[in-house]
């Protein structure tokens, strides 16, 4: 285990869920409690160091998103401060040291059972299948695109959200057909609004956001809101744009120091690849924290200020 194995205070509330990286505490019928831990995952395994401040980058930088999309889209975060959080549900106050930095206060939803992947650039699990085939989720694409292609206008790629297993490419049509016309459409239009905004801007900022995953909830009243987290390293590819070359596979801005670790590891024939992970050096540990925190200063323009503490 690692050495910042500091048990954090019992948050009071009851589990929903706990993700690969996340808790999700039910607050009441209209509210929810995401608590997003310093824990990482490469190859689908999690691993047992934590990253130092990852939680509340991935937080924070969602909070920020969302500040900045208010006008585009109806969302789900009602505040990521402590104080406020606290203030709302005086039940949390002696968890205060565990929620800083970290947790958000939501508004709880019925969760389309979608991925609403958006994909700007050519890749991953989409790369692997117009290789193969020429085709994304079963439609045809242009011929001749190379790995890392820029698409535009992006393209909409939902995909389902599985349970267990890995999640399926489907058609829009198949999205159309689960959710009905005017939410299959909702989804996939602010999808592409809040993915294009989000592109440009981190491209003036030295990131490409090749793709990423969006969540779409309903609310009590009806509304559709975008909830869980957003446009983070998580739940996006983030390349350095300074080194972007189509034709070959981008290093991954934030968890390239920890591949690249894994795969010498998995080379030396000391890791099969499947849990457990081997243990982490100190100094992959901190490269990748350093990472998630160079994200979110390139991205917003300020450097995290760290409230958080350490997480088990
Ligand atoms: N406002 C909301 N209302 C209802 N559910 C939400 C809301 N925001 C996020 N969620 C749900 O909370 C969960 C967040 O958990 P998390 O992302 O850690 O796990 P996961 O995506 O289910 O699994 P993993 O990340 O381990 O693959 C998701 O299931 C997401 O759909
Ligand atoms: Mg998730």
């Amino acid at each position: 285990m690692s050495a910042r194995a500091t048990t954090p205070p019992a948050i009071p509330l009851p589990l929903l869920r706990r993700g690969k990286v996340r808790d999700v505490y039910v607050v009441d019928g209209e509210r929810l409690l995401l608590v997003a831990s310093d824990r990482v995952s490469a190859f689908d395994v999690v691993m047992n160091e934590r990253v130092p401040h990852k939680g509340a980058v991935l937080t924070q930088l969602t909070a920020w998103w969302l500040r900045a999309f208010g006008d585009l889209v109806p969302h789900h975060m009602l505040s990521a401060d402590a104080d406020e959080i606290i203030a709302a549900v005086p039940e949390l106050a002696a968890s205060r040291s565990g929620l800083a930095g970290r947790a958000m206060l939501c508004v709880r939803t019925e969760v389309f059972p979608i991925e609403c992947v958006v994909r700007g650039y050519l890749s991953g699990s989409a790369w692997k299948e117009y290789a193969a085939k020429g085709t994304l989720a079963g439609e045809p694409l242009p011929p001749g695109l190379v790995e890392s292609d820029r698409f535009d206008p992006p393209r909409f790629s939902p995909a389902t959200k599985a349970e267990s297993g890995h999640d399926e490419n489907i058609p829009v049509t198949e999205v159309q057909r689960r959710l009905g016309d005017e939410a299959a459409n909702a989804l996939e239009s602010l999808s592409r609004l809040v993915y294009s905004r989000g592109r440009d801007l981190a491209a003036s900022r030295g990131i490409i956001i090749a793709d990423t995953k969006f969540e779409f909830g309903r609310d009590a009243g009806g509304t559709i809101r975008l909830i869980d987290e957003v446009l983070t390293p998580d739940s996006s590819r983030f390349w350095p744009a300074d080194g972007y070359a189509p034709g070959r596979s981008q290093p991954s801005f934030d968890k390239q120091p920890l591949r690249d670790y894994l795969d010498r590891e998995r080379r030396a024939g000391r890791w099969n690849g499947e849990a457990p992970p081997p243990p982490l050096p100190a100094d992959v540990v901190e490269a990748t924290s350093l990472r998630y925190l160079d994200a979110f200063r390139r991205i917003t323009g300020s450097p995290l200020v760290p409230t958080d503490a350490p997480n088990a």
